[in-house]
């Protein structure tokens, strides 16, 4: 089998290397294409790709298209919504995310920011602090158990509120020692910062707005290392407006990005570029769980971690 990795923002060699020598282990023929700038690019290099291992790439459907032989997209990562899964399913493409191999790099983003932010850029003037500010963790996944478990040190109260999990559920998590919060509302009302750890779906397209945003304390902040797209931007900027002491963090650039750093100078933070993943050992960690997967794959039809239906 031919496997491809396709990488605009690459992982860093080590983890490459490591990636290349699992599959050609396994008997399989390893191909790259990294730091490509044209989409032409990523569709001449699959054309005859058995699997794909992909980060943020967009595979839609011209790209699905594109490669006849594809049975297997693996996207080394968490989030896969850069990938259509309808154009998959229909071809009967198996696509797999590699679940919480990344989450602890993000996490420590999210306070890395937060210190850089709250120490006002390092400007050498009087900041604050994070402890015994409330933490509200909206959604509870992977990197928001990690976020929790690093709040501890911080002494942070920490708040979490999931759409798919009951109150219960959350207690039962009992390690992370969270308080659960019994709707968004609530979780916005008593944290000082809300961090976003929600995938972007259908259901969370745009559900950060005015009207959670509002519901939070003065001098409110709010981190998003999830997807630009769970935002409403209009809200946000209309907060932002309103609330002379709000302040946005994030490592995702939203839409309107130079209007925001323009009127927002000291209460908007953006990292230049998406930055949680970027590490030698989130990069390796997800990599080889990438390699690996597929190596299960075909070697005998494991499918774990698939994330569309069959
Ligand atoms: C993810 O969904 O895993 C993170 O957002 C990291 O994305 P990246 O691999 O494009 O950095």
């Amino acid at each position: 089998m031919k496997v491809l990795l396709a990488t605009k923002k690459p992982f860093v060699s080590k983890a490459v290397s490591e990636i290349q020598h699992i599959i050609e282990t396994a008997g399989h023929q390893f191909d790259k294409i990294e730091k490509y700038t044209e989409k032409s690019q990523l569709l001449d290099a699959i054309k005859d790709a058995d699997a794909v291992i992909v980060r943020s790439d967009i595979i839609d459907r011209e790209v699905i298209d594109a490669a006849p032989q594809l049975k297997l997209i693996v996207r080394a990562g968490a989030g896969y919504d850069n990938v259509d899964l309808n154009a998959a399913t229909e071809r009967d493409i198996c696509v797999m995310n590699t679940p919480g191999q990344n989450a602890n790099a993000v996490a420590e983003l999210v306070f890395g920011m937060l210190i850089y932010v709250l120490r006002n850029y390092f400007d050498g003037s009087t900041g604050t602090e994070l402890k015994g500010k409330r933490l509200g963790l909206y959604a509870f996944g992977n990197v928001a158990k990690m976020v929790a478990k690093i709040a501890r040190g911080f002494d942070m109260p920490v708040y979490a509120y999931s759409p798919i999990m009951t109150e219960d559920d959350l207690r039962k998590e009992g390690e992370y020692g969270v308080i659960p919060a019994n709707s968004a509302e609530e979780l916005f009302e008593n944290s000082d910062i809300v961090s976003l750890h929600m995938p972007l779906l259908e259901d969370t397209r745009r559900c950060v707005n005015y009207h959670l945003l509002s519901r939070m304390p003065d001098n409110g902040i709010l981190v998003n290392s999830a997807r630009k797209e769970v935002i409403n931007e209009d809200d946000l900027m209309r907060i932002m407006e309103e609330r002379p002491n709000f302040r946005y963090i994030t490592d995702i650039q939203p839409d309107k990005h130079d209007e925001f750093a323009a009127k927002f100078p000291k209460r908007y933070f953006a990292t230049p570029k998406k930055t949680g993943a970027q590490t030698l050992e989130a990069n390796i960690n997800a990599g080889l769980a990438a390699a690996k997967q597929i190596v299960a794959f075909f070697k005998n039809g494991d499918e774990t971690f698939r994330v569309n239906p069959k």
